[in-house]
């Protein structure tokens, strides 16, 4: 790439930054600016180990969520709300679709998604799904079933009737609907390494969360 290029690639992050935070300024489900920069950040460094495209990491890593069905009419008018702004702002064709593909396929969908079809697509997934995983994956979920009034256990519970959406499930429940899982559907070999230790926090806390639940701590 020519300085010229990674000019103008400084230049569309600089301003794709305030329009994601515009965007999610209200969300209070785990959407937050925060997230977005997280899975930024993570994304950037599992793209240099994978050898991905940095650029294409960032800008997808930084629109990821602002095209989420829980904030807008319907993930379409999410998707084409971001489809606008990068035409807007993004001169390269190839770029923008590769950009849309990545952040119209990555969600969770409880694993039924088809597997993501670039490296870049494999690095995003992985770093939004790494910031679900360890402490603050447990602090996120907890947030989210405060915000959704969930209670945090509920022992004895049987799922087993219950769909994937079902609301008012506990938090505890969703680690073994979905947390638990996702180590083994890292499609990097660094972001699995990564997922490894978050996975074993997760463990250790919820060892702890019954010890204390059942008051089996006490000596
Ligand atoms: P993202 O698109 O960033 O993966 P989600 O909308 O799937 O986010 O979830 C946001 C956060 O809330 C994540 O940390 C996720 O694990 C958590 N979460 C999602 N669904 C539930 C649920 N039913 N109970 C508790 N936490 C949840
Ligand atoms: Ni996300």
């Amino acid at each position: 790439r020519t300085e010229q290029q990674e000019a103008i690639m400084v230049e569309i992050i600089q301003k794709v930054e305030p329009y994601v935070q515009q965007q999610l300024e209200h969300d209070h489900s785990g959407h937050d600016w925060w997230h977005i920069d997280r899975v930024r950040k993570l994304s950037i460094e599992i793209a240099a180990k994978e050898g991905a495209d940095p650029f294409v990491c960032e800008l997808a890593a930084l629109l990821h969520d602002v095209a989420d069905e829980k904030l807008n009419e319907s993930k379409q008018a999410g998707l084409d709300k971001v489809e606008q702004w990068l035409h807007q702002h993004v001169n390269d064709p190839d770029v923008i679709t590769h950009v849309m593909t990545i952040i119209a396929t990555m969600s969770y969908n409880g694993g039924q998604n088809p597997p993501m079809e670039t490296l870049e697509g494999q690095v995003v997934q992985d770093a939004d799904r790494l910031d679900a995983l360890g402490a603050i994956g447990i602090a996120r979920t907890f947030m989210y079933a405060g915000s959704k009034g969930s209670v945090m256990h509920e022992p004895d519970q049987d799922y087993s009737q219950y769909d994937y959406r079902a609301a008012g499930k506990s938090a505890i429940y969703h680690f073994y609907e979905k947390l638990l899982k996702l180590k083994d559907l890292m499609n990097t070999a660094y972001a699995r390494e990564l997922a490894e230790v978050r996975h074993q926090w997760m463990e250790m806390y919820l060892e702890q969360f019954y010890r204390e639940w059942n008051v089996s701590d006490i000596r």
